[in-house]
């Protein structure tokens, strides 16, 4: 598709003649092509970087001097991170996404090494048996105690942290645990990271934290304030935070997929409520946002993939299509369909190859990267019910039964209700 300027002029609302003129300074990144006639036709490219020099100009009010800068030095791509000279901290390593992480940072990323943080030995000594790896080291300790973690982080490089309670039921029976691990907890990483002059910590988050319903998304809601605004802690030190978000990952531990493919057995599914939807994330894709989030932070953001949704009732004929649905009604804390970004982040919000990118509301905050990035219209929200990727039920029979590896991680977890 190619755009005439005056259309150009009516999508971004600027006037043709400001158009010219940014077309004038800024030859170098918009390639407009020539009809026979010699008038200039415009690609989506083109339209994309007229959006991000209006958002330059008019609202970061930049001189259009910086702006050339700007774009200059972002097209020459940002150094990747050397991971072979990293170390990485992952509290909760011995959980799913935990263990996912560290697979994927030896065998694709080749990382210098990792420390798994975590309480049980049990699940510590499980993971070395079967990972049999050096360059891991195991260490036991609890996120709600701030001086083993600042001792753990001593010569640490980045942080990547997992640990949480995620059980909703869990979170709301025991409100006070649930604040010390979740809430504390995450106030302790960021003061060990700061002390231990760490340089880069991602937090995990989750759609339950988007206008939470329930302790478990409320406490995590917090985490992130505490992680976006850990920027401000670190002052000249430098260490930058920053989270990423998603939906439910499939086939983690206590998630839904587990328990159908136990109930099924029985002949019977249940359902809390049949109208249901919710995002589903691969651990790959996880650990890839991570990644990702470490080479673009600058520190501040939320990082939020974009993923695809699927029906409950979908997912429950995927698995169990000769099977009779009990439907059990909503329960308290259980949302009808989830949420990734909030009405009110979308005016910081851009949209990001492949993922969302919620920006720090600071006024000190000035944005360096994303400069591919476009702005999302006011009450922009990204929900699991008006998501545009529906996965059929096909194609959830393809990913839980698909791949064996996959078939026996899922069946293998444990199986308890309400996912994290
Ligand atoms: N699973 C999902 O569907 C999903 C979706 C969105 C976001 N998330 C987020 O992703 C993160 C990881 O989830 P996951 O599925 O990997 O969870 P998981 O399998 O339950 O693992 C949790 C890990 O945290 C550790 N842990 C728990 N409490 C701790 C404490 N007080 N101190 C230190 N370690 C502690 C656990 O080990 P010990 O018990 O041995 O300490 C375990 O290693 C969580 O922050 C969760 O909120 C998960």
């Amino acid at each position: 598709m190619k755009y005439r300027i005056k259309e150009i002029g009516l999508e971004l609302g600027v006037p043709v003649s400001t158009i010219r003129y940014w077309q004038k300074e800024f030859a170098d990144f918009v390639n407009p092509e020539r009809t026979n006639g010699g008038q200039r036709r415009y690609s989506k490219q083109d339209v994309e970087k007229f959006l991000q020099i209006k958002e330059y100009v008019y609202r970061q009010k930049r001189s259009i001097d910086s702006v050339r800068e700007m774009l200059k030095g972002k097209a020459s791509g940002r150094p990747g991170i050397d991971w072979t000279q990293q170390t990485i901290l992952v509290t909760g390593g011995t959980g799913s996404f935990g263990k996912h992480f560290c697979r994927m940072m030896l065998d694709k990323y080749k990382v210098k090494g990792i420390r798994v943080y975590s309480r049980d030995e049990l699940k510590q000594h499980e993971m070395r048996q079967s990972f049999g790896e050096e360059r891991i080291t195991y260490l036991i300790g609890d996120v709600r105690d701030a001086d083993r973690l600042r001792r753990a982080m001593e010569g640490v490089d980045m942080v990547v942290h997992a640990a949480a309670l995620k059980q909703v039921p869990a979170c709301e029976y025991n409100p006070f645990e649930a604040v010390k691990t979740n809430v504390h907890g995450a106030q302790n990483v960021i003061d060990a990271a700061i002390d231990t002059g760490v340089k880069k910590v991602i937090a995990l988050s989750t759609d339950k934290a988007v206008n939470p319903v329930n302790l478990y998304g409320a406490t995590k809601l917090c985490s992130d304030k505490l992680f976006t605004q850990g920027n401000a802690y670190a002052g000249g030190r430098g260490t930058k935070f920053a989270c990423v978000r998603y939906g439910n990952v499939i086939g983690s531990r206590g998630s839904v997929i587990p328990l159908f493919l136990e109930q099924r057995k029985s002949g019977k599914l249940t359902v809390t409520d049949d109208r249901m939807t919710r995002f589903w994330i691969t651990l790959d894709q996880a650990v890839d946002l991570v990644v990702t989030g470490f080479k673009h932070m600058q520190g501040g953001e939320i990082f939020i993939p974009k993923i695809p949704s699927m029906r409950i009732m979908d997912l429950a004929k995927a698995i169990g299509p000769e099977c009779e649905i009990e439907i059990l009604g909503i329960r308290p804390g259980e949302k009808l369909h989830e949420a990734l970004t909030g009405e009110d982040e979308a005016r910081n919000t851009i949209s990001y190859k492949g993922m969302y990118v919620v920006l720090p509301n600071h006024t000190w905050w000035k944005r360096e990267n994303y400069v591919d990035g476009v702005k999302l219209p006011e009450n922009f929200m990204y929900t699991s019910d008006n998501n545009e990727e529906l996965m059929s039920v096909a194609e959830l029979q393809e990913i839980i039964f698909g791949c064996d590896r996959q078939e026996k991680e899922v069946a293998g977890l444990c199986l308890v209700s309400a996912a994290g």
